[in-house]
């Protein structure tokens, strides 16, 4: 199949943001993030895999040193329903005791997936600890967090694209869009998936 045709919106997609519109804004947020660390070097901890394209973009929006290590969290669960009992696959390289720590994850759904990094990593002393996520699906919450950094406020729908994936496919995408029930429904059940 010529890659023109593999590349193409696929036709049970409805985009939902636009590239531009993602990268114009996280830019405002790594302008944020810039002027509300005058005085230190925060490190950023994406949660993989999901925030790959986000957190590439978000640091190169953030002109202020900083660093950057990741974390992985996997949780039992459908691909397209919300992760109980998360666990960590892949903990963080540096030590944060005294840092200025900045969580960057791609969405928030039922937010047991932060409610369990924010109580792992505020164990360790970080000197603060603020959460940056690219999208809140916040109709989904069954989990209280505080949210420092929004880029986009969305519907209770299964979204792919800019890092999200479902069960492994869409992750390339440039925009977000919502999968239709149909494509859903074709999956192949409940498997073991990194958030
Ligand atoms: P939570 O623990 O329910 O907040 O889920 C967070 C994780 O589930 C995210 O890091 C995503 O990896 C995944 N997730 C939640 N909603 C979606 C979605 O609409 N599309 C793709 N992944 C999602
Ligand atoms: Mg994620």
């Amino acid at each position: 199949m010529p890659e023109t045709t593999r590349l193409e919106v696929p036709r049970l997609m409805e985009v939902l943001i636009a590239s531009a519109d993602i990268r114009r804004r996280v830019c405002e947020l790594g302008n944020q993030i810039a002027r509300d660390y005058p005085d230190s070097t925060p490190l950023l901890v994406g949660v993989l895999n999901g925030c790959i394209c986000f957190v590439s973009d978000l640091m190169q929006a953030i002109a202020i040193p900083h660093e950057l290590d990741f974390v992985s969290v996997s949780s039992y669960g459908a691909a397209s329903e919300s992760s109980r009992n998360p666990r960590l696959v892949k903990d963080l390289e540096k030590t944060i005791a005294g840092r200025d720590v900045i969580l960057v994850e791609d969405i928030v759904d039922s937010g047991h997936t932060l409610h369990f990094l924010r109580e792992t990593l505020l164990s360790r002393s970080p000197r603060s600890l603020r959460i940056a996520a690219l999208l809140d699906k916040s109709e989904r919450r069954e989990r209280t967090i505080p949210l420092d950094y929004v880029g986009f406020e969305v519907p209770d729908r299964f979204l792919v694209g800019y890092g999200l994936d479902f069960a492994e496919r869409f992750r390339h995408l440039p925009y977000i869009a919502a999968l239709s029930p149909a494509e859903i429904e074709a999956e192949p059940g409940h498997h073991e998936e990194v958030a």
